[in-house]
């Protein structure tokens, strides 16, 4: 059967919504909605959402290997939407550790994987992504709302056809979610060495209160942080209160 794609105006949040009715969602079933009045980010932070100039997608899947292996399919997630966007802009959408999208120095876009179901069982996975296409600056509620330096793919691209590219984030989407679950995050790794952002950069993590400096090496085949540290040991860094900026 095909998936289904649920359209909306306007709603609380993609996100929300799916959660929902996930008894009801095969694998790749999607929701896109125009405006949301209460999109979110990680931990509670607001995603700004405007009418009819973004994208704000959620994609369910259900995953076998179960809750654990969520943080490679979050990095995988990254890595397929700035494939996608890439296409549009000669390669200039980068990805943040765990998983944002950064053009020009500027957060672009974020996902967020919220997930239910138990250790040992399948995991129930909701895949939420909000890009800034057309999100103008001339807004006080955006610029007073979004506290750090941000883009829309229109600083970039002339003309921008909003429904092609969710199909086409929805395909790509459904395709590498389908090999990672057969493969795991080992054809990705390559991949997110070519996209990130602050490879090589001097960066800082912040984990709760402690701050850690260092240099930023990529990936592990688990999707961990690697760290390189002042004594030149290399230390992987995983887990979702994990924040990474530029030092
Ligand atoms: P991290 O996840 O590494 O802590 P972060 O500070 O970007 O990074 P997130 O929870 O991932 O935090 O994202 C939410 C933040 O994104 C908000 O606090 C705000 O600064 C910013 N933000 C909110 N809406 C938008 C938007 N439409 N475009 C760009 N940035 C936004
Ligand atoms: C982040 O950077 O913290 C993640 C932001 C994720 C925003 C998207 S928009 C579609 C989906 N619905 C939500 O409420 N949030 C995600």
């Amino acid at each position: 059967k095909d998936n289904d794609i649920i359209v909306e105006p306007v709603i609380d949040s993609t996100n929300q919504y799916m959660l929902e009715r996930i008894p009801h969602l095969s694998s790749g079933d999607t929701c896109l909605a125009e405006y949301q009045s209460a999109g979110r980010g990680r931990r509670g932070r607001q995603w700004i959402s405007p009418f009819g100039c973004n994208l704000y997608l959620s994609m369910y899947w259900k995953l076998d290997q179960g809750p654990a292996a969520a943080i490679g399919l979050s990095l995988v997630v990254g890595i397929i939407i700035a494939e996608t966007l890439n296409k549009l802009t000669k390669g200039k959408i980068k990805v943040k550790w765990p998983n944002d999208l950064y053009l020009n120095d500027k957060k672009l876009a974020g996902i967020l994987v919220e997930l239910t179901g138990k250790t040992g069982d399948a995991a129930h996975i909701i895949i939420g992504v909000g890009i800034n296409i057309g999100m103008g600056k001339n807004n006080i509620e955006i610029e007073n709302t979004i506290n750090q330096e941000w883009a829309s793919l229109a600083d970039e691209v002339e003309s921008i056809e909003r429904n092609i590219l969710s199909v086409n984030i929805i395909q790509a989407l459904k395709e590498a979610l389908t090999l990672f679950e057969k493969e795991g995050l080992s054809p990705f790794v390559n991949r997110w060495f070519e996209l990130d952002n602050f490879l090589g950069r001097s960066v800082k993590l912040l984990i709760g209160n402690d701050v850690i400096s260092g240099v930023e090496k990529g990936i592990n085949q688990q999707g961990a942080l690697l760290l390189e540290q002042d004594n030149g040991d290399i230390i992987p860094y995983i887990g979702g209160e994990i924040s990474l900026r530029p030092n």
